[in-house]
């Protein structure tokens, strides 16, 4: 790996353009290469960026043999796909989250990863912050005691485009998939496993896709998480994990954490802030490269199996509310 890690990135959209805002902020990335449907919009975000490698389909950037690591940033249902087609291309791959749709083609890309021995890790970036790092430091010390609670919620209001990534099936549309992800991230990130009991209900709109949904998820110790997801609902976003000795509360917006409310058995609530360095999206580019640089095939923040793990939990939710996307009918 050379002293400069080399990044691609697949899509030209919104997160595309955030993540290499992102990237510009460290010394030791580089953005090489973008892919996009057209050569148009590839050529528009390479000027925009100062990228040279401009091209047209996920093969042809796998192609690349400058780039080390590419990041997809295209709709959910193509993540499986362009990821696959980054590996087998040789290159490491930092997949945005949603994983991918649901556990089967989870299981698809983390065994391809590990068959060809590249790096793969889902963009869940809430997770690569130093306040998260903070959270599992304090949780894992045991100063809240033992965790009983997780409250979480991620609502917003989109505008109505029933053909756009968020409102629509073919895409793999809906709440749970677009920010419910957090709030299952953050629970299984805090309980360290898959819960035991799962009940949900959500309103499925005009398009079929759960507009809101809450979810409880039950622990084998009786631990419990309590999830909120809207995209047409607009809400604080917060979340808090309540341990039976004290509690952290993670305010608005937690899944861009800078600061903290801790509350221990031995202190009062107190506030722990963290500066910010950039968007927040160099920390997951910077654990991808740290990863790299130390040969790990997967990160320690969130294992493959974690994600898989994620997926299976919104897998058996969709299967209680009857969502199923066009994609997995069979036939
Ligand atoms: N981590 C975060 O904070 C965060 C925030 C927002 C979204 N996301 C995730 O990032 C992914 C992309 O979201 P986004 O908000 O960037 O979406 P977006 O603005 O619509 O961009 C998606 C890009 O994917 C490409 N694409 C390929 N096939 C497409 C299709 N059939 N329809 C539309 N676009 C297609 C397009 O680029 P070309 O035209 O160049 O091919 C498009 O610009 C989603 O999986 C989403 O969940 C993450």
């Amino acid at each position: 790996m050379s002293d400069t890690i080399r990044w691609g990135i697949i899509g030209t959209g919104f997160i595309a353009h955030q993540f290499a805002r992102g990237l510009a902020v460290l010394n030791d990335a580089k953005l090489v290469a973008v892919a996009s449907r057209t050569k148009e919009s590839a050529d528009k975000f390479g000027e925009e960026f100062g990228v040279t490698g401009r091209h047209v389909g996920a093969e042809e950037l796998a192609g690349n043999e400058n780039v080390d690591v590419v990041y997809v940033a295209t709709p959910n249902i193509m993540h499986k796909g362009n990821t696959l087609s980054c590996l087998n291309g040789g290159k490491a791959v930092l997949c945005e989250k949603p994983f991918c749709i649901n556990a089967s083609e989870a299981a698809e890309m983390v065994e391809s990863a590990r068959e060809k021995g590249l790096f793969l890790m889902e963009a869940m970036w809430t997770l690569c912050f130093p306040a998260m790092a903070k959270v599992r430091e304090i949780i894992n010390s045991g100063a809240i005691g033992e965790v009983r609670q997780v409250h979480s919620n991620f609502s917003f209001r989109c505008e109505w485009e029933p053909d756009g990534l968020l409102l629509n099936p073919e895409l793999g549309g809906g709440s749970l998939l677009d920010v419910g992800v957090y709030n299952i991230a953050l629970a299984q990130m805090v309980y360290q496993r898959e819960p035991t009991r799962i009940s949900g209900m959500a309103h499925l709109g005009e398009t079929g896709v759960d507009e809101q949904s809450s979810v409880i998820l039950g622990y084998d110790n009786g631990a419990l998480a309590v999830l909120t997801s809207a995209i047409r609902t607009e809400s604080k976003q917060e979340a808090a994990i309540y341990g039976t000795d004290g509690y952290i509360k993670i305010p608005h917006a937690f899944w861009k954490p800078e600061r903290i409310i801790v509350k221990t058995s031995q202190d009062e609530e107190r506030e722990c802030k963290f500066e910010c360095a950039g968007n927040g999206y160099n920390y997951e580019a910077a654990e991808v490269m740290r990863c790299l640089r130390n040969g790990c095939l997967e990160s320690r923040i969130l294992p493959l199996d974690t994600s898989v793990a994620i997926m299976r939990t919104m897998d058996t939710i969709r299967e209680q509310w009857g969502l199923v996307y066009p994609m997995e009918k069979g036939g």
